[in-house]
Formats: structure tokens, sequence, C-alpha cells
């Protein structure tokens, strides 16, 4: 994290010795048909780029080359793939994008780009060659359905195979070309910008403004000679709102809490498989323990806690069981026996549960 986090790549030879993918290509196709999850299709035929849209019913043969198929958010529906997201932790979760899986033909990718944002690249199955450039020239081939650069001068040219990963901070160049079909992972991760922050926070503060929201008004105003002209007290009173527009820093802590942990736009959450009464949550919880659902982002600080884009508001000594849920994303059976003798708190944790926040057994079962 020192050295490269944010500064440089890092080719990670062997970074998981013999690595499996834990999906096959049939099952990320089938991911790829849903209409719940996002997919792109990106191919080359004869130096013309094509980029079309998931749902996929039907894909191009596998005999054919030049072509990738991207799906995103594979962490989401598929535990093994949430598995795998856990051994990145060492970055905080409210930087955690998502597990984002390529499947290419011989030549497929998806060309020379350059990401805003970090991103892991582990080589899942197959082989493919990666060539990378330091950040400069942004302009892009005018005209393309992907933003491709015009002027990409690579400075590495490495080969991966399985268990091979590459770390790319943003603005690096990079071009994948798959060596025969290939898989790849893309572990990436994400860092608002100030204006996506600040139109999300004034989108909130419109939402629920927390008190009258004052309207302009001019009792008194005389005939004016030129209509044409914006009245000043007018401009100025939206100028001193505009700058005198100063929320509080526990409304924006309490923003940022819950913006951060916003569910992906394509979560859903299905209400628990069997319903509990909340006696029986509590005992089958402290014989089995309870986990976070893969979808479930939770996140605290300080005394705030929250979950799912909500502020939880919990007693101290519930919070600190929360944030020893949002650290570990699960509770054991000894810790659920302890924990749910808060009532508050098993109050919160079985709105949790019955929602699909909140799964019970510390792990999931095996497929
Ligand atoms: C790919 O897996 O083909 C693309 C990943 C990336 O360049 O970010
Ligand atoms: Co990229």
């Amino acid at each position: 994290m020192r050295r490269h986090w944010q500064r440089a790549p890092l080719l990670a030879r062997g970074a998981f010795p013999g690595f499996a993918s834990p999906i096959e290509p049939a099952a990320l196709f089938g991911l790829s048909a849903r209409d719940d999850v996002e997919s792109r299709l990106v191919a080359r035929d004869n130096g013309r780029w094509t980029l079309r849209h998931g749902p996929f019913e039907r894909l191009p043969s596998r005999r054919r080359p030049d072509w990738t198929l991207l799906v995103q958010g594979t962490d989401l529906h598929d535990d093994a793939m949430h598995a795998l997201m856990t051994r990145f932790r060492f970055v905080p979760d409210a930087r955690v994008d998502d597990l984002m899986v390529s499947f290419a033909t011989d030549g497929g990718g998806v060309g020379p780009h350059v990401d805003q944002y970090d991103v892991f690249l582990l080589q899942a199955r197959g082989t493919r060659r990666w060539r990378i450039a330091p950040p400069g020239d942004p302009t892009l081939v005018p005209g393309m359905p992907l933003k491709l650069l015009a002027r990409f001068e690579p400075s590495e040219d490495w080969v991966l195979e399985p268990g091979d990963m590459l770390y790319l901070p943003p603005g690096w160049g990079h071009d994948g070309v798959a060596v025969g079909e290939c898989m790849t992972f893309s572990i990436g991760f994400r860092a608002p910008s100030r204006l996506e922050f600040l139109t999300a926070f004034l989108a909130a503060a419109a939402d629920a403004p927390g008190g009258p929201d004052p309207r302009f008004g001019d009792r008194g105003r005389r005939v004016d000679a030129h209509p044409g002209a914006l009245p000043d007290d007018l401009a100025r009173r939206l100028r001193d709102w505009a700058v005198g527009w100063r929320p509080s820093a526990a409304e924006v802590d309490r923003f940022v809490g819950c913006w951060l942990t916003e569910p992906k736009a394509t979560v859903w959450f299905e209400r628990s498989e069997r319903g509990l009464d909340p006696a029986r949550f509590a005992r089958a919880a402290a014989l089995d323990g309870l986990r976070l659902d893969r979808r479930s982002r939770m996140a605290w600080r300080g005394a705030g806690v929250f979950a799912n884009g909500e502020a939880v508001d919990a007693p101290a000594p519930a919070r600190r069981w929360l944030r020893r849920l949002a650290d570990r994303r699960a509770l054991t059976a000894a810790e659920c026996s302890r924990a749910l003798a808060d009532d508050g708190l098993a109050a919160i944790l079985h709105g949790w549960y019955d929602a699909g926040w909140l799964r019970l057994g510390e792990t999931p079962a095996p497929r």
C-alpha cells in the first residue's frame, strides 16, 4: 500500500498460487442473460469496434475470435465471488466498487484506455497480454463506441497466467488482449468526485429539507423603468443562499455514511426465506451465528453506524456489536447469544434479517 497504492503499477506474479476460477464461463454467460445484471459485449471485426449492452440471450460462437463479454457486479450474485472480494479488505469497504469478470476469445479485449479508478486485474483462466502506459495524453479516438486512447505508448508488456495479478492506479493506460480464450477479474475501487458528492448531497437535502424552505419575496417593489434588467434584490438573495449554505457537520457526516453504504442500483433484497418471529430468530442466531448478506453494505464512523443507505440509531453497547458486524461481516453463535440479550439490538438485527440484509449462519452453505 505504501509503495504502490495510487502511485505505481505492480505486477504480482502468482498472487493467488494455483488459482482456480470460482466461476465457469457457462455460469458467467448465464449471468449476462439476466436483466438485473449489467453486462456488455465488445467485438472487433476488421478493425471496426462494436459495443452492445445486455441482457444477452445469445452470444457469439466461442470459435469466433476478437470478442469479449464483460459482466459487472459478479460479487453481488455469487457467494464464491463475494468471498474472493473479501481478500481485498486491506482497502476499506467504502472504497470498493465491484468484481467485474471478462470472458474473451482469442484476440478479444476492450482496446487501450484509462480508468478513473484503482483496479486489480487478476488473471482467472487462460492467458492475457497486458501492455500499460503512464498517464499521458488523454485524447480519444473520435467516433468510437468505446473510449479508446488515440496515443498509447506502452512502457511495459507482460503476459499474465492464472493467479497473476496486475495493480493499476487511476489514469494509467492499459490494453489487455486475450491469448487464446481467457477470463480476467477486475477488482475495482471507487472514489467520489466533489461534484458527484455535492450533487447527491443537495438532492438528499432537497428530498428532506429538515425545516421550512424560504422563498424569495418582494413586497413593496416599485415600478421599474427597466423590465429587462435582473432585479438586484432577487440576484443578491439567490447568491446569499448559495454562498451562505452551511449544513451542520453532523448533517453532512450522517449523509456521508448513508451515501457510501447505498446498495448498487441493481440490488434488490429478498425478504428472509423463512420468516421467524423475534424470539425464534434470537434462538436460531445463538445456534448458527449471523452474517451480512453479500449485497449488504455496512460502515461505521465514531458513534455513527450505517447499513444499506440508512443511519442506525443504536445506544453505545449495541454499537459495539454493530461495529464488529461491519468489520467482520459476521457474528459468531457465541457473540449472537450475548449481543441479542440487548433488546434494542435484537430488534435492529431482526428487522435486518426480515428485510434480507442479514442471514443466519456465519458462512454461506457450500454449493
Ligand atoms: C478486461 O478485462 O478486458 C478489461 C478490464 C479493464 O481494462 O479494466
Ligand atoms: Co480498464
